[in-house]
């Protein structure tokens, strides 16, 4: 099966200096985030993919559903950046994806404020970063990414139907997994260097937000203490955060709310 996840064929196709070393690819597991977290033998730049994912979580506490064709793995990184800067990994991510993807199947992609990928207004994939921090220093992050490869149009269920896309999907063919996980750690890797470099998040922030296409559209903010709030994105500041002006007219910085484009896009979150 060409597009069967193979460690062997990942490897074979890896250019990466850090990223990916090692790939741990397992069979099945609750969830590939959770195991990378606990598995203290696997430290900076390891990769943990799996072929099953049996509890795999979401954003704001939500599942996250991996049918057939759905790609989830997990990076463990042991970042720079203080704590307060964490949604910056999340960020860099979600550039390193779209570039990724760009690069090897020339697909372009959207992304929505924080962490999803979307295509045509559709969700592709997630990114869920969590993190072991002390006051001063984020001790290991672990960034987990579900991406719908060869997913059936079909395959989700519930609210979720018809909210998703996938890789095969938008191209009317199915994907080989091993090279384009090799790609994507490529991409991933070269935007942690340059997270971490001279130059800053400013420039992957600039990429961001010409990608996001959360920014200058009304949203539908939803908080975790129950509000909900129509108001206008216009911005994403140096930390991540996304700026907005509520209903009063105030500027105010989210980090972590349900940012939805418009009310039929609002339970498209967690979508797997
Ligand atoms: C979201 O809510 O959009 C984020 C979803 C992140 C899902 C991925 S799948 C791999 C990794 N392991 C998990 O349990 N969750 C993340």
């Amino acid at each position: 099966m060409p597009e069967a996840l193979s460690p062997h064929e990942v490897r074979a196709a890896l250019a990466t200096r850090w990223l990916g070393h090692p790939l741990v690819v397992l069979d099945r597991v609750d969830s590939t985030n959770r195991a990378a977290m606990e598995d203290t033998g696997l430290g900076h730049g390891a990769v943990l993919a799996a072929r099953r994912q049996t509890a795999g979580k979401g954003r704001m506490g939500r599942t996250w559903q991996v049918p057939d064709g759905t790609v989830p793995f997990s990076l463990v990184l042991a970042p720079q950046i203080s704590p307060d800067r964490m949604q910056l990994l999340t960020l860099a991510t979600a550039v390193g994806l779209t570039d990724g993807i760009r690069e090897h199947l020339h697909l372009s992609v959207d992304i929505k404020w924080p962490n999803d990928l979307l295509v045509d207004g559709k969700k592709l994939a997630g990114i869920l970063t969590e993190a072991r921090s002390d006051p001063d220093r984020i001790m290991r992050a672990v960034v987990g990414i579900g991406l719908n490869v060869n997913t059936d149009a079909g395959a989700m269920t519930g609210e979720l139907a018809g909210r998703t896309t996938s890789l095969k999907t938008m191209l009317g063919r199915r994907v080989p997994v091993s090279p384009l996980l090799a790609n994507i750690l490529s991409a991933l890797e070269a935007v942690y260097d340059e997270l971490a470099g001279a130059s800053g998040p400013e420039q992957i922030l600039e990429r961001y937000r010409e990608r996001c296409v959360t920014l200058g559209r009304e949203v539908t903010v939803r908080e975790r203490n129950g509000s909900v709030r129509t108001c206008r994105a216009n911005g994403v500041d140096g930390h991540g955060a996304l700026l907005v002006i509520t209903p009063e007219g105030k500027q105010e910085r989210l980090f972590s709310a349900d940012v939805s484009l418009s009310a039929r896009d609002a339970l498209a979150e967690g979508a797997g």
